[in-house]
């Protein structure tokens, strides 16, 4: 399998990511293209929010340009939705830097966890210990790699300690618990659509939730600030206590908001991907659990709860030493198998975290930053391509 190289430097054999954008959806974009429509979020936008909020089970779904710009709705929703005691937010130490930036950029205090030994989400022992130390009023979980957290016990928690849990499924869109979709668990979800996800419309994100006043806030923040987004009653609402008149009404801002939309042409090609979705991550479990198969009693690795489907994207293993994965790193870029370090390893280790609140050191998410990579999962690839790469990693090691 020949596949253009993603930032390797050379040309691999085997990439990490695939583009789900295939020919036969440029092909479609083509031919809508040449309808000349309007191509700004309008009609298929909503359309696209509609169909995901039914694929994933949540009734209010808001469109944006990014998984960050997601998180970014997601925090800032929170903040301005009045309902926070305080600002005190637990992160994980292994997920992306925009699961935790927007909490520093408005001002919350974030308190690092470390990271759970099977799944690599939040460690629920450290989380509580973190809950009873800090009170924090916000806790963001990363659901790592398409690897589902254990839900069942995180929800106890949030039934004792009473958090709102923002669920960070960027990647791990199609993953299951107990026959429930990632995503659907936190009083709000993002998710990702960038290259390499589970699917792509180029750039792309959304949040859904369950609430509709957050879903409000969640529309209102996502363009400007303005209300003309909303329902017609909950427009005519805000046009009214705030006697606002008719020619006023599309202008009038009511919270300081960004713009982070997307557009239509990104929701076409939104839409053209979830009719395959469950066919890529249904391919996507069965690289997994052949990698884990043959590599899962020799390598530390994610272990996913009982009755969860896995829906990763790349399989992340940790290597005995730096000293080891240093040498599978080499033989599997000397077989032409693209590779890279884990997500970004411990989030508390980077410069941006250190130089704000001093280093975050804790033995798992440690030693996925000094020890974790890549092996190429995506839909594009076979049982055969597992077996090459697997075969390949246990000689090196
Ligand atoms: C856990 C997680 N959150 C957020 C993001 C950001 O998504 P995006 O690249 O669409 O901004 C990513 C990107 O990979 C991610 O892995």
């Amino acid at each position: 399998m020949t596949l253009h190289a993603q930032g390797a430097g050379l040309n691999p054999r085997w990439c990490l990511a695939q583009d789900t954008i295939d020919r036969q959806d440029i092909e479609r974009l083509i031919t809508w293209l040449r309808t000349y429509p309007r191509l700004t979020k309008g009609a298929l936008t909503l359309d696209f929010e509609r169909q995901w909020s039914e694929w994933l089970g949540r009734p209010y779904s808001v469109n944006c340009n990014s998984g960050s710009s997601a998180n970014l709705l997601m925090y800032y929703a929170l903040l301005r939705s009045g309902r926070l005691r305080n600002t005190n937010v637990i992160v994980p130490s292994v997920g992306w830097v925009t699961s935790i930036a927007p909490a520093i950029q408005f001002g919350f205090t974030p308190i690092m966890c470390e990271a759970d030994p099977d799944t690599f989400g939040l460690d629920l022992n450290h989380l509580e210990t973190l809950l009873k130390r800090h009170d924090a009023h916000t806790v963001l979980l990363v659901q790592v790699l398409g690897v589902p957290h254990r839900m069942h016990e995180l929800q106890q928690l949030k039934d004792r300690y009473g958090f709102y849990l923002l669920e960070d499924a960027c990647a791990a869109i199609g993953a299951e618990y107990q026959s429930k979709k990632v995503g659907t668990f936190g009083d709000m979800a993002s998710f990702s659509f960038y290259f390499g996800h589970q699917m792509s419309t180029i750039e792309g994100g959304m949040v859904s939730t369950s609430d509709k006043r957050f879903a409000e806030l969640l529309l209102m923040l996502r363009s400007h600030g303005w209300s003309k987004d909303l329902d017609s009653v909950s427009h005519q609402e805000l046009v009214s206590a705030y006697q606002i008149d008719d020619f006023h009404s599309p202008f009038v801002f009511y919270e300081p908001g960004f713009n982070v939309r997307s557009t239509d042409l990104n929701a076409f090609l939104g839409i053209e991907q979830l009719k395959k979705l469950d066919r890529m991550t249904g391919r996507r479990q069965v690289n997994h659990d052949l990698y884990l198969q043959k590599l899962g009693t020799r390598f530390y690795t994610q272990r996913p709860p009982k009755d969860s489907k896995v829906a990763s994207i790349s399989f992340g293993l940790l290597g005995e030493s730096p000293e080891q994965r240093r040498r599978i790193v080499r033989a599997l870029v000397a077989e032409g198998i693209e590779t890279r370090i884990f997500s970004a390893g411990n989030l508390g280790l980077h410069p941006f975290w250190v130089n704000r609140y001093g280093k975050a050191s804790f033995p798992v998410a440690d030693r996925v930053h000094h020890c974790g990579f890549f092996l190429p999962n995506h839909a594009l690839m076979n049982e055969h391509d597992v077996t090459q790469i697997s075969r390949v990693v246990m000689e090196a090691a």
